[in-house]
């Protein structure tokens, strides 16, 4: 097979020549004919200053460099895009699958036999993980890690759930305008991702899970020297990947990888965006994910870590704990250990490692969950016949049964515009609902699904009301919160059919969503609809490709021509 530098030559009709070529350009940058001949470990770098969430991204990149070397191969770095939650218009997830598109294709590109990708923003490892199954290359994924907390006045904080907590608490008037700013330099202490439960430790937990990287990758903190070694070792075993041509993503992401990952994606208490990014991860595959199946797993698995936003610590505190090694020894026989990892061997190996911490309470036993079910329910019925997701861990108990008066909002932009004002005609028991916010009629689905409280029931104390909507939620956020209802307004689905005044019922034990109004009605309103309620097509350029393309929830947002067709090579 071809290796290294001689690997996908450019075409110019003549291979000998584009060898030549290519070797007399990268004499350019130093290269000896020793280096030249040896593996390719490729290396990307989404390091940006519009990221600070990726701020340690260059230590660590010389760090998996200096591992590749020292076991013998060549580290090549290449620039990918970068994203980050907070600096991506309209959305994040509208860029994703240009990462991935962008990310895959330059490994397919480039003359590598292996490759390490560092990422960890929500977007940026799933992104990566699509592309490297598309691609399927040896693969090691180095999460930069997360933040480590913050504190304000005796209490300890974190980006983002008690960003949102305490701007909720600003909204409502606790808290004035000199000590919200205060707060807002003590959120986020460091480089790194979101100390929370969050997405972007949801993803990194799940990647650990699914062997694509290095025990603890998950949990060890951005600053932390641990971390730097953890590189140096993912580049080792990157170079011995390169070397033996193996295992490929293709190995590693399986129907019982797929399977653990939705395990511990309960089990953490994670983000919904999770399932989202897993789905289309599992679209790059030839194994679909089944919403059903997260449903089933999450009346099996209790929540056992106490993070935010579902308990009360931060990953720091779970790393410290054990992290992924010691949930995965908690969870016994529900979690599959023969499934293999990227060092050769499989979880069983990882478990064995798991480090026991006295007295520790973050990572629990099934004896004593922090939540006796699982963090996500999967809900059907009128409203959501392709199924919505909500996480029953971040939400309120007395409310997980509701019936309750609809006040309709058709847009992200009509929310945002009457939310607040005082002539609302809303009620705490009232259901808020958001559409026009899903992956084609944002588009990009942003996370808008947690609807603010109407400032006015804020002000008297209101603390969490149902809401539910087509679009996704900050895996930092909480309360009852009915998301990605499937098929979205935009595309034809009934939450296009609902209006102010209507009741709908949440049932979520019996895992029901529905509008509760005849369906004559419902048919006469659908006919009504016509035109309108389709998604606008953009004129040109990605947004037309996006808005085009992109699936829905429950198939992963992808675009419909990346995913892997059945049976077909990658
Ligand atoms: Fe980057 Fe939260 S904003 S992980």
């Amino acid at each position: 097979m071809t290796r290294g530098l001689r690997k996908g030559l450019t075409t110019y009709g003549d291979e000998g020549f584009a060898l030549f070529l290519r070797k007399a350009f990268i004499k350019a940058a130093g290269y000896s004919n020793d280096a030249l001949d040896r593996p390719i470990v490729g290396i990307t770098n989404t390091y940006s200053d519009y990221n600070p969430c990726h701020g340690n991204t260059k230590i660590l990149l010389d760090a998996v460099k200096r591992g590749v070397m020292l076991a013998g191969a060549l580290p090549m770095e290449f620039p990918t895009i970068s994203i980050h939650e907070s600096f991506a218009h309209p959305t994040s997830m509208f860029l994703r699958n240009l990462m991935a598109m962008e990310t895959e294709e330059m490994i397919r590109a480039q003359p590598m036999d292996a490759v390490v990708v560092i990422g960890g923003c929500d977007k940026t490892l799933p992104a990566q993980i699509m592309a490297a199954a598309s691609a399927d290359l040896p693969t090691v994924v180095v999460p930069v890690g997360p933040m480590v907390v913050g504190h304000h006045r005796g209490e300890v904080l974190g980006a983002c759930t008690d960003c949102r907590r305490l701007w909720g608490a600003h909204r409502a008037g606790e808290m004035d305008e000199q000590e919200i700013e205060t707060v807002n330099g003590r959120l986020a202490p460091s480089v790194g991702t979101c100390m929370v439960m969050g997405t972007a430790s949801t993803m990194a937990c799940i990647t650990e899970t699914l062997g694509l990287s290095l025990p603890m990758s998950a949990t060890i903190p951005a600053p932390h020297a641990e971390r730097v070694r953890l590189a140096e070792e993912s580049g080792k075993v990157a170079a011995k990947m390169a070397v033996t041509g193996g295992p490929r993503p293709s190995e590693l992401l399986t129907p019982r990888s797929f399977r653990n990952a939705m395990v511990v994606m309960q089990a953490i208490g994670g983000s919904t965006n999770g399932i989202i990014h897993l789905s289309a991860i599992a679209g790059r595959t030839d194994h679909a994910l089944s919403l059903d199946e997260l449903d089933e797993i999450g009346r099996l698995v209790p929540v056992l870590v106490d993070l935010k936003p579902s308990g009360q610590h931060y990953m720091e505190h779970f790393h410290h704990a054990g992290g992924v090694p010691k949930l995965l020894r908690q969870l016994g026989d529900l979690i599959d250990l023969d499934t293999p990892t990227i060092s050769g061997g499989a979880l069983r190996d990882v478990v064995a490692t798991a480090e026991d911490v006295p007295g520790q309470t973050v990572i629990r036993s099934p004896a004593a969950p922090i939540k006796a079910l699982g963090s996500m329910v999967v809900l059907r019925g009128n409203l959501a016949p392709g199924g919505a997701i909500l996480k029953q861990a971040a939400a309120s108990p007395h409310l997980l049964s509701h019936t309750g008066r609809a006040v309709v909002f058709d847009s992200v932009a009509d929310m945002a515009e009457r939310i607040d004002d005082p002539a609302l005609d809303v009620a705490a028991d009232d259901v808020l609902v958001l559409r026009n916010a899903g992956p084609k009629g944002a588009p990009g689905m942003p996370e808008a699904g947690y609807l603010p409280i109407p400032k006015k029931l804020a002000r008297q104390g209101v603390k969490d009301m149902v809401r539910i909507s087509d679009a996704r939620m900050s895996g930092t956020a909480f309360g009852t919160i009915v998301l990605h209802i499937t098929p979205e307004s935009a595309a034809g689905g009934p939450l296009a059919l609902a209006q102010t005044g209507d009741l709908i019922r949440l049932d979520a034990e019996a895992r029901r969503l529905d509008l509760l109004v005849e369906e004559e009605e419902l048919s006469r309103r659908r006919a009504g609809l016509g035109e309108q309620a389709n998604a606008v097509i953009p004129e040109r350029g990605y947004a037309r490709l996006f808005v085009e393309n992109v699936l829905q929830a429950d198939e992963g947002c992808d675009f419909d021509f990346l995913r892997r067709k059945p049976g077909s090579k990658p």
